[in-house]
């Protein structure tokens, strides 16, 4: 009897673990970025990327080519809603989340180039004014 509870609770730790209905949550965003800013300095060259705070768990800035910018939310696509949904690394504009071995390519839409995530991560529109603000916004 023990035994079927542990199989029953399993299943159903599993089965939510990568429910289809397991979203990234809409959250509003208008943040303003002043890249003249010494803080915001590891995002001059091409390929950088840094966190920032906002979104749902957090926000990625990624600079492309030249005035080029993605901007995406650190919550995994994959179990977003698990606590340790983020994303925690990024090296050489490859993002990886902190829970499992999902990976996204930053350059190419946030797409995942390594499973368990189908999904890319969540992007968000920016604009680049003159004086080198980056406004982030959905
Ligand atoms: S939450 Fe499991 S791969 Fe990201």
């Amino acid at each position: 009897m023990k035994l079927a509870f542990y199989i029953l609770g399993a299943l159903f730790f599993f089965s939510n673990c990568n429910s289809n209905e397991d979203y990234i949550q809409d959250v509003y965003v208008n943040i303003n970025i002043d890249l003249n800013l010494p803080e915001y300095s590891d995002l001059q060259a091409s390929g950088s990327s840094i966190f920032i705070e906002g979104g749902v768990e957090g926000v990625i800035i990624y600079h492309g080519v030249g005035n080029d910018y993605k901007v995406y939310d650190r919550n995994c696509s994959y179990e977003p809603s698990l606590p340790c949904s983020k994303i925690d690394s990024i090296d050489s504009g490859i993002a990886y989340c902190g829970c499992c071995t999902s990976a996204f390519l930053l350059s190419n839409d946030a797409n995942v180039i390594n499973a368990p995530a189908l999904l890319p991560l969540k992007a968000y529109n920016w604009s680049l004014g003159n004086n080198n603000i980056l406004r982030i916004f959905n």
